[in-house]
């Protein structure tokens, strides 16, 4: 199943090599405080992770950590935990407040830098040429990194344009691999493309069984834009940890509410970023691997949209 290749240039191949050293070995990592046990049951850590290919060529892992409002100790901890089980893709943004914290989770992990995938994004405030540059540099130094895998304009406010020039420039300098957005609709991101020189690769979207975000699915992917679901769990709202047509669904393939979210999204092309700060559901969320929804499961979870957003507040 890890070889399928889908029509949008999706690849399924070997991301990460550290993966299988961590399942071999037991490492303690004593850092600033922490002790990590990097590998702890070695059955459940993943040595491979599938990757999207963006429009760029760059690798993109398929599953990957968020951090909305993990902050301090904890945030520290799940990072560096994340990574010890497998995860590449870290996802943070100026406005999380935590990319001191996230920056050190990952100099805690000991990993490599270019095994790492590190997301981070461009607030509104922030938001014009100059001001781009000087948060793409505060971002940098918070997190401890000489350049970021991926940078998000957050949201299509303020001067857009402005700020997407000044993303081109960094990605051009090579202080960027791939440059993309977050919450553009269709027609904001056709916009964007009249003055772009440098395609989008990713615009993350709010997307989870409750708001399938079809019409954008779509678009996203015959503009070759690879879509990435925000809030892969609706954070649970709604009742999706516990929701009885998922937990049928799942019980047929001994898995959790979770995985079976997360796998229709993996069957769909779409990149996610679950967070959790508990270890156990960090290895749940990675095993989704090992079995694949059927078209009956898909057309099931099809009839949940309820085609809208879970979080009014942020509209
Ligand atoms: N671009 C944007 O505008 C935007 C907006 C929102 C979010 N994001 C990004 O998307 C990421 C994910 O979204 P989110 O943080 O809102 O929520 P989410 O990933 O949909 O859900 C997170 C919640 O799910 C729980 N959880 C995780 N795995 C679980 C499992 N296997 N079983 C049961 N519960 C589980 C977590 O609790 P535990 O900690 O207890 O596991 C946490 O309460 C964010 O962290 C952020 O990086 C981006």
């Amino acid at each position: 199943m890890n070889e399928k290749k889908h029509s949008n240039g999706i690849k399924r191949r070997e991301f990460m090599q550290t993966g299988a050293l961590f399942a071999a070995t037991a490492i303690f990592l004593p850092l600033s405080g922490y002790q990590i046990l990097a590998a702890q049951d070695s059955s459940k850590t993943i040595s491979t992770m599938p990757t999207a290919t963006l429009n760029n060529g760059l690798s993109m892992p398929m599953i990957g950590l968020g951090t909305h409002s993990l902050k301090g100790d904890i945030c520290v901890r799940s990072v560096a935990e994340a990574i010890s089980v497998g995860y590449r893709l870290i996802d943070t943004a100026t406005v999380y407040g935590n990319e001191e914290f996230v920056g050190e989770g990952i100099k805690l992990s000991g990993i490599p830098r270019d095994e790492l995938f590190v997301t981070s994004k461009l607030w509104v405030s922030d938001s014009g040429y100059e001001t781009t540059k000087q948060a793409f540099e505060t971002s940098l130094t918070k997190l401890g990194l000489e350049y970021l895998d991926l940078y998000l304009i957050h949201r299509p406010r303020g001067d857009v344009k402005g700020t997407w020039k000044a993303m081109e420039d960094l990605y051009k300098e090579g202080r960027i691999k791939a440059i993309g957005l977050s919450n553009f609709e269709p027609d904001q991101l056709d916009e964007l493309l009249t003055y772009s020189t440098v395609k989008p690769t990713v615009n993350q979207i709010e997307s989870h069984v409750y708001f399938q975000q079809h019409k954008a699915h779509d678009y996203l992917k015959q503009k070759q834009v690879q879509m990435e679901a925000w809030s892969p769990f609706a954070a649970g709202r709604n009742g999706m940890f516990t929701n009885p047509i998922l937990a049928r669904i799942g019980k047929k393939y001994n898995k959790s509410n979770a995985q079976v979210c997360l796998r229709w999204h993996y069957q769909r092309d779409v990149v996610t970023i679950p967070r959790s700060s508990q270890k156990a559901h960090m290895v749940e969320n990675l095993d989704i691997f090992d079995f694949e929804l059927n078209e009956a499961d898909m057309q099931t979870i099809a009839t949940l949209d309820l085609n809208r957003t879970q979080f009014p507040e942020w509209s």
